[in-house]
């Protein structure tokens, strides 16, 4: 049984900010957030004061993955767990808490090298969530939405996530080479997290999120926007096998995706079993003009 509860916040770091509020705020319709870096881009779904915060930098790369827990209680049971599994863990100070907008957090590495944290206590912003196309986020119970990580070392990272961590397994999908992307679940979305094989571990250190609204028309004025503003699309709309989310995939400034969707499944636990999908669609989902993702590009 796992004690985290969501996908609770992605830190990112960018070279270009201006072109990620362009695609974030004007053509995907975050709301605004504030944040203690004021070059820093903090993005409000929902009474959080940031879910997506992405601060400037001298490279495009995640800076760590925001995993929620109830309480202290359980974050000081996630912290021995991971400490039996033999990595090290390290609680976040005051001022990095403060930076977040969290009462605690801790901190750790997972197989891929990807930088972890596990919070408690978000500090919400009560003030209206103002989003571009009036679009609601689905967050709540089901966390901000879902990460596919790259790693190198696939069948480790699974295994850190489901038996350190205690995510559920949601289903695979084979890819050449016969290795699988693994999806995995901690709450009613079908997946928060994939672990997915990789050439390198380098940055960006992300092949996705993936951000879900209550309505088809966000998606569809989202999708007029970028195309607009001319974000290259990476996938063009369709509906999802594994998780029937209709979605698109725009690239974000610094080499990895952000898939924009709806209607995304809910688990029912008492029913369940993981599945193996042949195919990532029903329709749709074309990435034949997609450029390389900087995560699958050998270096
Ligand atoms: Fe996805």
């Amino acid at each position: 049984m796992t004690h985290l509860r969501g996908l609770g916040y992605l830190r990112v770091q960018a070279t270009d900010l201006p072109r990620w509020r362009e695609l974030a705020i004007d053509s995907l319709g975050f709301a605004e957030g504030t944040g203690p870096d004021p070059d820093g881009l903090y993005l409000r779904m929902d009474e959080r004061q940031a879910r997506l915060i992405v601060l400037p930098g001298d490279t495009d790369r995640v800076q760590a993955v925001g995993w929620e827990v109830r309480d202290t209680a359980d974050l000081a049971k996630v912290a021995a767990d991971v400490e039996a599994s033999g990595r090290g863990v390290k609680e976040l100070a005051v001022e990095e808490c403060a930076e977040r907008g969290v009462e605690r957090a801790i901190s750790f590495e997972d197989p891929a090298g990807t930088v972890v944290e596990v919070f408690c206590g978000p500090v919400l912003d009560h003030s209206p969530v103002v989003t571009k196309w009036a679009q609601k986020f689905h967050t709540g119970a089901e966390g901000m939405g879902h990460v596919v990580l790259p790693t190198t070392s696939p069948a480790e990272t699974t295994a850190f996530y489901t038996e350190v961590l205690g995510f559920l397994t949601r289903g695979s999908m084979k890819v050449p080479g016969d290795r699988r992307i693994q999806f995995l679940g901690i709450n009613r979305r079908h997946h928060s997290l994939a672990v997915c094989p990789a050439p390198h571990d380098e940055a960006p250190g992300m092949v996705h999120l993936m951000v879900e609204v209550d309505e088809l028309d966000a998606v569809g004025r989202a999708l007029d926007e970028v195309n607009k503003r001319e974000f290259s699309i990476s996938s063009t709309l369709g509906r999802h096998t594994n998780d029937k989310m209709i979605s698109f995939y725009v690239r974000a400034p610094g080499g990895w995706d952000i898939e924009y969707g709806w209607d995304g499944m809910l688990v029912d636990e008492s029913s369940y079993t993981a599945e193996e999908i042949t195919a990532d669609s029903y329709w749709g989902h074309d990435w034949s003009g997609s450029e390389p993702l900087a995560a699958f590009v050998p270096r």
